[in-house]
């Protein structure tokens, strides 16, 4: 029995959301951890005060769960538990901003069926905000990225419908429409793969990798963009295997070879090299092209962004491919850096795990990091 009744209490402390429970008078009689750090009142500070002392929740409307006429006292006087999916929780304690929550007050009652206290329940939902949040933001983004290559469609389809055009005009039009389709094809391949990355339903299936070959394929894929660049794939014979998955790898370099070849004039050189390092594999996607600027450089990896630079928006790009080549990389425990010097050219880098070092060491070299 008095074992049973410390494991419930451990439970109770352990609990990830915060639990308050209060007497008939809303009295504080006890506070799990979680419940100390979202209010900042330490429990013992805390029992014997008014609830209201400690927690200030109120819903959009105002209301504050603790005042006279609040949820806390009417769950205590009715018997029946009150759920609110969204309010704020105020720190009282410290100057910090509110907390979104979401709360549950449930009655408790004594022996004789009487209502002695209430327990309430507080789950900080902040986390799940923010995955709506940038669903819809993601969403929003993607309908204005759409837009444009559709518009062009319905123009380029407009003049083909209006207008006699000789066959050779003809030809161009309808190539100029297939290249817009082709956009937005590329656009939505890439915006289904953010999704999937942001509502973490990407699986990572780790095995020995060997590189060779999927770095072979990635030079035979990229080689039509080529517009008269020469191509360099660099792989020494005795590269060890990676611990990886290699429709991710294939997709990182396919990503990274092509912004390499896009971001640099016909004529200079594209390299993809690989080679130890440290317990890691070391992948380097080499231009000459355009280059980053120092003040885009923070900002590369972020979803949608585009260097403002000319050279950059002539040619077409969804902003999405180096926020998802950073996801994948981390996926597969490594980790993704550039290098560039504008009007020069850029260097990015991808290190993978080794797949036959000790697990103990890659991770001492990536803490170091
Ligand atoms: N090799 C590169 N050389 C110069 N700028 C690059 C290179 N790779 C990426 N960038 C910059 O980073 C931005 C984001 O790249 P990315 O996410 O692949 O989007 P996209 O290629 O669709 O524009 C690019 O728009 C460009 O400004
Ligand atoms: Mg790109």
């Amino acid at each position: 029995m008095a074992r049973d009744r410390t494991l419930a209490e451990q439970a109770f402390e352990q609990f990830p959301q915060a639990v308050v429970l209060v007497d008939r008078d809303t009295a504080v009689l006890w506070t799990n951890s979680a419940a100390e750090r979202l209010t900042g009142w330490s429990r013992t500070d805390a029992a014997g005060r008014p609830a209201a002392d400690i927690l200030e929740v109120r819903t959009e409307t105002g209301v504050n769960l603790c005042a006279p006429n609040g949820a806390l006292r009417r769950a205590l006087r009715v018997g029946a538990s009150v759920n609110t999916h969204f309010a704020y929780l105020f720190r009282l304690r410290t100057s910090d901003d509110p907390v979104r929550i979401a709360y549950t007050v449930a009655p408790q009652r004594g022996k004789d069926k009487n209502v002695v206290g209430a327990m309430i329940v507080i789950h900080d939902v902040t986390p799940e905000l923010e995955t709506i949040e940038a669903r819809d933001a993601l969403m929003l983004a993607a309908s204005h990225e759409l837009k444009t290559p559709l518009t062009t469609l319905k123009g380029l389809s407009d003049l083909l419908l209006d207008f006699e055009l000789s066959e050779p005009q003809r030809r161009e039009l309808l190539l100029d429409l297939h290249g817009q389709a082709d956009r937005m094809e590329r656009l939505i391949e890439d915006i289904l793969d953010v999704s999937r990355i942001d509502s973490g339903r990407v699986s990572v299936d780790l095995s020995r990798l060997d590189v060779a070959p999927v770095v072979q394929r990635v030079c035979e894929d990229v080689r039509p963009m080529l517009r008269d660049h020469s191509l360099r794939c660099r792989i020494p014979e005795d590269l060890p295997p990676i611990w990886g998955e290699a429709r991710k790898l294939h997709q990182i370099l396919v990503n990274l070879t092509t912004n390499a070849i896009k971001y640099s004039e016909p004529g200079t050189q594209v390299t993809l090299s690989a080679r130890v390092e440290q317990g890691y594999v070391r992948f380097d996607v080499q231009d000459q092209g355009v280059g980053i600027r120092k003040q885009h450089m923070a900002r590369l990896f972020e979803k949608f962004y585009r260097a403002d630079d000319p050279a950059v928006r002539r040619a077409a790009g969804t902003g999405l491919g180096l926020y998802i080549v950073r996801n994948l990389v981390n996926m597969l425990g490594g980790h993704v850096s550039v290098r560039s010097r504008p009007g020069k050219g850029s260097v990015f880098t991808v290190t993978l795990p080794q797949a036959e070092v000790p697990q103990a060491s890659p991770r001492l070299v990536a803490a170091s990091r």
